[in-house]
């Protein structure tokens, strides 16, 4: 907040004469991969831009989230309900009735807001969003089917509004693109070179899940109220009939559903993807027999950000599924600070209603970003860097052919935030892990004061997923173990909400605590492998590795059910 408020100054001083304000001066314009520019819009088009208002009460949002999240404080699971964040956060009736004005002096009425009142989305012509945001110049996209409005030049804002706005959403971001790894050519390489493709591979299926995280056939959920979900931000339909016949095919031995409860976002007709079915598929494995969603902005073609879509939606739905499931990220450098800040506070909202959010830890290792010529850094993931999110990294089995221990998947992400901050129920951990390890990479390549993840990992390699009707092997990824992670969260919430407790919430603290104590059988923990980094094989070829207890490639280790569930049922 302090600094925001010294940046406003200088640029204030700077450019007196107009008297404007660049809420995100750090803001990169990058045109997505596969994404081309038609030149500019005419006056008339129409786009869609959503304003982030200044919340109220950030500070104590802040201290309620770690006093509902701690299980040594005393309102520990006293979550609120989303007519009570909106009391918290709302924007001051200043800053709703600031914006609103301006809005309408430039013509600017269809707009709607969410329950919590803090976005407003609008329909606007270019011609009208160029006279609002000074510096803004619209250009439309296209990659393949789809189009957006976006602006290569930053926008400025009235003074005045300062003060009220956090960001001003669909002018520079690009949808991200996030693409399974088939892991099928690496293994062909890996074979004898003459030998003939072995017929027998375990692959990994929901059976074999189950199994290594321990859960049983009665292993499944029971109440009526809890529920999961997974989002995904991809051009990639969901098939029911895929979930179907994967559950006829992989679904032997453990009561389970074959449908989803609700699709919510857009979906119309098309191929389904890999990505769309893994996530689903997963988290109805583990979270077996528990009311599931699915968020899809498939078939938009007018795509705005559909991330920022999902977490509109997440303020203005008071009845949502407890636990989610998020494979999708974005390099932490191609964002600005304002607009990280914000989408931390609202996974801070959500963590206040007790819902979990997990959060894929991304597929390239600790990442690699040129700074200068020879100069490299790790490149941190956002939202995986989120202190407010549970970040999930990926394993795979010692010997492929049995369901043994796991070691570190090299394509795990992990790493520490250039951004956020340590939050404090890591510290101890983080710090063990950088007093102790063997061979840490050079200091200048990552940021130990900021938040590390993962939080934990689970098996990202070698999947089975049905799509298109076909069973396709050899699916790897953090999206992988993301959803097997939280169908796993969303069964300890079934078996909390059948004893009467509320359910986990925003698991971070509890989980770190827990781990803290030593001893704990929990989690089973990765101590072998390390991940990629700068792809050349020099001393950048290498990131982080894993340790004994927690470690930047698989947090805290991989979910030991029984364990956990005794753990965390309170
Ligand atoms: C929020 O929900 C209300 C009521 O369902 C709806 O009218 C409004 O358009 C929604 N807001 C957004 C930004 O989608
Ligand atoms: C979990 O399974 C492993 C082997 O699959 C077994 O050694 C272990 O005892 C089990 N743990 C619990 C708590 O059931
Ligand atoms: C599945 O869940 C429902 C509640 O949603 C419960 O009534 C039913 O008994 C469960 N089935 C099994 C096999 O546990
Ligand atoms: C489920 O939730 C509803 C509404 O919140 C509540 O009235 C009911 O008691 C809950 N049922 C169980 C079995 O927890
Ligand atoms: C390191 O992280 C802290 C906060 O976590 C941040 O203030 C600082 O700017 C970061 N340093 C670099 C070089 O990015």
């Amino acid at each position: 907040m302090e600094l925001r408020c010294l940046w406003t100054a200088c640029l204030c001083v700077a450019a007196a004469a107009a008297a404007r304000w660049a809420p995100e001066p750090d803001q990169p314009f990058r045109i997505g991969d596969g994404w081309r520019s038609l030149g500019r819009l005419a006056p008339s088009e129409m786009l869609s831009l959503t304003f982030a208002l200044r919340q109220q009460n950030v500070g104590r949002l802040t201290r309620l989230v770690q006093e509902v999240s701690s299980p040594d404080s005393a309102q520990y699971g006293r979550f609120l309900s989303l007519a009570q964040v909106q009391a918290l956060v709302a924007p001051s009736s200043l800053a709703l009735g600031t914006v609103h004005k301006w809005l309408e002096l430039h013509g600017i009425r269809d707009c709607s807001a969410v329950s919590t009142m803090d976005f407003l989305q609008c329909q606007v012509s270019a011609g009208a969003a160029e006279r609002l945001l000074p510096g803004a110049q619209f250009h439309r996209y296209v990659n393949g089917e789809r189009s957006i409005a976006r602006s290569p030049f930053p926008y400025t804002l009235n003074e005045e509004l300062a003060e009220h706005i956090d960001f001003v959403g669909g002018l520079h971001r690009f949808p991200a693109e996030r693409k399974v790894v088939s892991r099928a050519w690496t293994t062909q390489r890996a074979l004898p070179r003459h030998g003939v493709l072995p017929t027998f591979h375990l692959g990994v299926t929901p059976a074999v899940v189950r199994q290594r995280y321990n859960l049983t056939d009665k292993d499944v959920g029971d109440s009526q109220n809890s529920s999961q979900a997974c989002a995904q931000f991809l051009e990639q339909y969901f098939h029911e009939a895929d979930l179907a016949e994967f559950m006829h095919l992989f679904g032997k031995g453990f009561p389970h559903r074959s449908s989803v409860d609700q699709v919510v976002g857009h979906q119309s007709r098309g191929s389904a993807g890999i990505e769309a079915s893994l996530d689903v598929q997963y988290l109805m494995s583990t979270g077996a027999n528990i009311s599931t969603w699915v968020f899809s902005n498939a078939g938009r073609h007018e795509s705005q950000e559909p991330f920022l879509q999902w977490l509109l939606l997440l303020s203005n739905v008071s009845a949502l599924p407890w636990v989610h499931s998020v494979s999708y990220g974005d390099d932490e450098d191609s964002l600005s600070r304002a607009y990280m800040e914000r989408v931390n506070v609202e996974f801070m909202k959500a963590a206040a209603r007790g819902i979990s959010i997990l959060f894929a830890s991304g597929d390239s290792g600790a990442g690699c970003r040129a700074i200068s010529a020879g100069r490299h850094v790790f490149r941190p993931s956002f939202p995986a860097s989120s202190p407010y999110v549970t970040t999930v990294g990926g394993t795979s089995f010692r010997n492929p052919f049995l369901v043994s221990a796991e070691v570190s998947d090299y394509i795990s992400g992990g790493g520490f935030s250039n951004v956020f901050p340590m939050p404090s129920y890591q510290a101890a951990a983080v710090k063990h892990f950088l007093s102790l390890a063997p061979k840490l990479p050079p200091a200048t390549y990552f940021n130990a004061t900021g938040r590390a993840y993962p939080d934990l990992a689970a098996l990202s390699d070698n999947y089975w997923v049905v799509s298109n009707r076909i069973p396709v092997p050899w699916i790897s990824g953090t999206s992988a173990s993301t959803p097997v992670v939280s169908g796993i969260i969303a069964l300890i919430n079934d078996r909390r909400l059948q004893h009467g407790r509320p359910p986990l919430g925003f698991l971070n603290p509890a989980l770190y605590r827990l781990q803290d104590r030593g001893n704990s059988s929990a989690l089973y923990d990765v101590t072998q492998g390390c991940h990629l980094s700068c792809l050349d094989a020099t001393v950048e070829g290498q990131g982080f590795c894993a340790a004994p207890s927690w470690d930047p490639v698989t947090g805290w280790g991989t979910p030991n059910f029984p364990e956990l569930l005794r753990a965390l049922l309170g």
